[in-house]
């Protein structure tokens, strides 16, 4: 059964909290990104944690491995549950992650790898110097390297898990944000897919912001995404 992640694209710890509690019992994960724990740091994810909730803590590191290994073994201190890297961070750099995590047991954090930022198309990826390889392409080159060095799931968006999850070992995890219910706002977003497709397509974590925290009522939208995914 997937998992439903909400994330929580607040900025203030006060916020946060208030959400969580607002959505209730249906949700147990929540996504702390670069803004809340840039304004509000570990404490905010203790906060989240004493609620009872499960986090999905998304900073994809991008360092020297000796850094990355440290960074996440501080998120296992943190008690999370997902942490993400880059996958062009290198071999070494994965590895150290993975190693970091391991330390902590079958609960402690998995390391998710982001393989191309979906903010990238062909252009960029020239500009840094990744020439002869579509997108697609260095998408799974990306997630078979990642997971071949101890990643054990992949950022990736609902129109590639079905490729990707098709390719790549059972058990690995495919967390999908991007994720729209039938006939809601698809934002900024561009490649959208439906609770449904995501899951029928190999996702084992959905990941949701606006359509639950914007929501007039964010218990009945989740519940509704719930209810989709099943
Ligand atoms: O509000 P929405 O459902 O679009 O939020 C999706 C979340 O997933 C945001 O936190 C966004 O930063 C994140 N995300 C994404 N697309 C990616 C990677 C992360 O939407 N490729």
């Amino acid at each position: 059964m997937a998992e439903l992640i909400v994330a929580l694209d607040v900025q203030t710890r006060a916020e946060a909290v208030e959400k969580v509690k607002a959505i209730g019992d249906d949700v147990g994960f929540y996504k702390i990104g670069l803004e809340l724990f840039t304004a509000e740091g570990p404490d905010v994810v203790k906060a989240v944690r004493d609620l009872g909730k499960k986090i999905f803590l998304d900073l994809k590191f991008h360092d020297i491995p000796r850094t990355v290994e440290r960074a996440v073994r501080s998120g296992g201190k943190l008690g999370v549950d997902l942490m993400t890297i880059h996958s062009v961070g290198g071999k070494a750099m994965i590895r150290a992650a993975a190693d970091a995590a391991a330390e902590f047991g079958p609960t402690g954090p998995r390391i998710l790898a982001v393989t191309v930022l979906t903010s990238l198309d062909q252009t960029d990826l020239e500009d840094v110097g990744i020439v002869g390889r579509s997108p697609a392409d260095q998408v799974s080159a990306m997630a078979r390297f990642a997971v071949a060095n101890g990643a054990n799931g992949l950022v990736c968006s609902p129109k590639e898990v079905g490729t990707l999850s098709a390719a790549l070992p059972k058990g690995t995890l495919f967390i999908t944000p991007g994720v729209r219910p039938a006939g809601s706002a698809v934002g900024d977003q561009k490649r959208v897919a439906t609770p449904a497709d995501a899951v029928r397509d190999g996702a084992t974590h959905l990941v949701v912001g606006r359509p639950i925290l914007a929501a007039e009522d964010p218990v009945a939208a989740a519940k509704r995404i719930l209810g989709e995914m099943r």
